[in-house]
């Protein structure tokens, strides 16, 4: 590279690195996990690496951190503040907190929709017969903190859908009253749950949807930030 083309590559980190400067950052992320008794749980897949990514790229912007996130064993970055929890009503606890003061919300967390009515005391014990669970819905946490955030608080969503269709993913955009919406194609296989690179729709509520490509997650979530909050 020439010596302009390095001189304007570190001027376009430099300014990269000042997008959220001063600017606190929450971020939902991992599963949930819903008790059926008190050695057993409805959960999913998520490592909590998507999450994590967003939170390293916020620090590299200049952002302060705060990660609530559900049972992971990745590892946050250091200079972020983690919250942890386990199930998602203690989730929207505990981010209920840090909503009112961000100035950026990122729900990355795959959080459990529903969770037993009941959690029984100790093990469930084997029956002959047939058992039915009845499951109650979760309160939907990014939704919240959306109502909860400062005017102008800028609100990000996930979207882990089965296929490449959009529809969905621009619903939940609209009924959360999100800024945008990241449309992650959970289908495909070597991107999504568990995995170090991603690829997605980024859906803004205003303009025209943006494919990242394959990237690693790190590098996924520059791109989310660089998209949304410019
Ligand atoms: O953690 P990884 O292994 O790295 O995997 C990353 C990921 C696949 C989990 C991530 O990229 C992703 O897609 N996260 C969203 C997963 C999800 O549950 O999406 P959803 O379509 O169910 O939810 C839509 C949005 O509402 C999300 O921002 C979600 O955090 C939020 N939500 C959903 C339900 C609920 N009760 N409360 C919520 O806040």
């Amino acid at each position: 590279a020439t010596n302009s083309e390095i001189l304007a590559a570190a001027l376009e980190a430099m300014q990269r690195s000042q997008l959220l400067a001063g600017k606190r950052v929450l971020i939902t992320s991992g599963p949930t996990r819903e008790p059926l008794d008190d050695v057993r749980f409805l959960s999913n897949d998520s490592s909590g690496k998507m999450g994590a990514a967003v939170a390293r790229a916020a620090l590299m912007m200049g952002a302060e951190v705060t990660v609530v996130s559900g049972p992971v064993s990745v590892a946050y970055p250091a200079r972020a503040r983690v919250e942890r929890v386990t199930t998602a009503l203690e989730m929207l606890e505990v981010a209920s907190v840090h909503a009112p003061g961000a100035d950026v919300i990122v729900g990355v967390a795959a959080v459990a929709d529903y969770r037993p009515k009941e959690r029984a005391a100790g093990k469930m014990r084997r029956e002959a017969s047939e058992k039915h669970l009845e499951l109650v819905p979760n309160p939907d946490i990014i939704a919240a903190l959306a109502g909860l955030a400062e005017p102008g608080a800028k609100i990000i969503g996930f979207a882990a859908e089965p296929d490449p269709d959009l529809a969905e993913a621009r619903n939940k955009l609209a009924r959360k009253h999100l800024d945008a919406i990241v449309h992650n194609d959970v289908s495909e296989p070597g991107i999504g749950f568990g995995s170090d690179s991603n690829a997605v729709t980024l859906i803004r509520a205003e303009g025209e949807p943006l494919l990242s490509g394959r990237r690693s997650k790190l590098e996924i979530a520059r791109w989310l930030l660089e998209n949304t909050l410019r």
